[in-house]
């Protein structure tokens, strides 16, 4: 079967290799020439961006002329630009849902209304706003402890939270008035207290299967600061849950993404077929949902993907056919560590030459992600995530040593990895913060 895959990170690497694994054809459209793409498919095409109708066009051409047959699309950008409409038009079937539907990450208050409406009982206090009026005043309501988030796209790094990235009240409304003036709506929420994870699911437009739960690290410093990213690595446990939660928890989470689905075909009457990411926190007083995502997660595709127990074509054909069947994944651990830019999240310094040593193969896995290969066979880096090394073992413990020793097969300039990532004492210290919390 021909399948076309959007995207040219390393979610979009492995999402090929895990369809070329079980023969199928791949082939896919790239914003960057990432080297692991290109070797595994049949043919490709470079665009600059998804956001012009001309490079709509020459996608649906390219599929058209390679008798494409499902696309599956890794990032937000085509969906929010109605990519997956074009395609279900011209009888391509879509992993990923239509630009409707897609709303449930690109409008984070679109969201927080569509839980209110529906009951679902998953949000910290919150408003909307399209002017300043009523900021401060609702800044004050929440005591201070606030979150303020831009309601649209900016790639994981739209939110200033107070108290970390926002120091005063002065420098909230600040923010507020910077985001007006890039013509951006935005959402003042409460300011929760807990332990971030996520939930994933597979959905077939009625059915849901979901993933084992995983957690993200999206600040770009060790200790968890620094400014928000798009994540610098992940873990999950052989137990399928983390060691911070509890099996209440992760029900209660499922409970949500299974109403939140099912809110989405009420509130629309369209069939969300793709990937429903769940962004979560564990609270003192339950799980609360941070945001959506319509796609897979990035780190965290790198972690489930290596642990897929069923072929990844035929979950993809489940979903797009609508008869989804329970996907298996194997009872391991996984790490993730994104090898970065310096200065990634805030000021980055590209334009390095990666070198990758392939005796990493001995302990991890790789998967290249915003790189180019260039004429010279050199990788150069760009200004965002690099490459992700992805270890499992039977311990979180064991697959953190392995994906640290792959690691150390891959060199270049101003190169930045979270080492603390899926580190015991990391782990502890969740551990002991949840404790406190519950
Ligand atoms: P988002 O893009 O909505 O996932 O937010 C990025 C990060 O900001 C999250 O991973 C959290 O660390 C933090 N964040 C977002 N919303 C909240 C909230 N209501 N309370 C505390 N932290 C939050
Ligand atoms: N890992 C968070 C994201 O994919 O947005």
């Amino acid at each position: 079967m021909n399948f076309l895959v959007i995207g040219s990170g390393a979610r979009e690497h492995i999402m090929a290799e895990k369809l070329a694994d079980v023969g199928a054809n791949v082939f896919s459209v790239l914003t960057n020439s990432n080297p692991g793409l290109i070797h595994l498919s049949k043919n490709y095409i470079l665009v600059k961006s998804y956001n012009s109708v001309k490079t709509i066009n020459k996608i649906i051409d390219f599929a058209l002329s390679e008798s494409v047959e499902c696309v599956v699309i890794g990032p937000e950008d085509p969906l929010a630009n109605g990519l997956a409409d074009k395609f279900w038009k011209k009888g391509i079937s879509v992993v990923g849902p239509v630009k409707e539907l897609a709303q449930i990450e690109t409008s984070k208050g679109f969201t927080r209304d569509l839980l209110d409406k529906y009951e679902i009982d998953a949000s910290p206090r919150f408003k909307r706003f399209n002017n300043i009026e009523g900021s401060s005043d609702f800044i004050d309501k929440l005591d201070g402890e606030y979150v303020i988030k831009f309601d649209g796209l900016m790639g994981g790094k739209g939110v200033r939270v107070s108290g970390e990235h926002l120091k005063t009240k002065a420098e909230g409304l600040e923010y507020c008035k910077n985001l007006l003036a890039n013509s951006g709506n935005y959402v003042i929420e409460e300011k929760l207290y807990g332990e971030e994870f996520s939930l994933m699911s597979f959905c077939d437009g009625s059915k849901l299967s979901h993933m084992p739960t995983i957690q993200d690290h999206k600040r770009a410093y060790e200790n968890d600061i620094g400014p928000n990213t798009g994540g610098m690595g992940s873990y999950s446990d052989s137990n399928h849950s983390l060691p911070f939660l509890n099996d209440n928890e992760i029900a209660a989470a499922r409970e949500i993404n299974e109403q939140v689905a099912s809110a989405l075909l009420r509130h629309t009457g369209i069939e969300y077929k793709g990937i429903l990411y769940g962004g979560f926190m564990a609270t003192k007083n339950g799980i609360k949902l941070i945001e959506y995502n319509a796609r897979f997660g990035d780190p965290e595709a790198m972690n489930l993907l290596s642990l897929l127990d069923t072929d990844f074509a035929s979950v993809c054909c489940g979903i797009v056919e609508g008869n989804l069947e329970s996907v298996k994944f194997r009872n391991e651990a996984s790490v993730c560590k994104y090898i970065v830019p310096e200065g990634y999240g805030s000021n980055p310094n590209p334009d390095a030459t990666l070198i990758v040593d392939e005796r990493y193969k001995k302990f991890s896995n790789l998967y290249y992600a915003a790189v180019n290969l260039e004429n010279s066979g050199n990788i150069t880096t760009t200004s965002s995530r690099a490459a992700a090394i992805v270890a499992t073992s039977s311990t979180i413990e064991k697959a953190e040593e392995k994906c640290e020793k792959g690691l150390e097969y891959i060199s270049g300039d101003n190169l930045f990895v979270r080492h603390d990532i899926a580190k015991s004492h990391l782990i502890e210290k969740r551990l002991k913060n949840m404790e406190k919390i519950r």
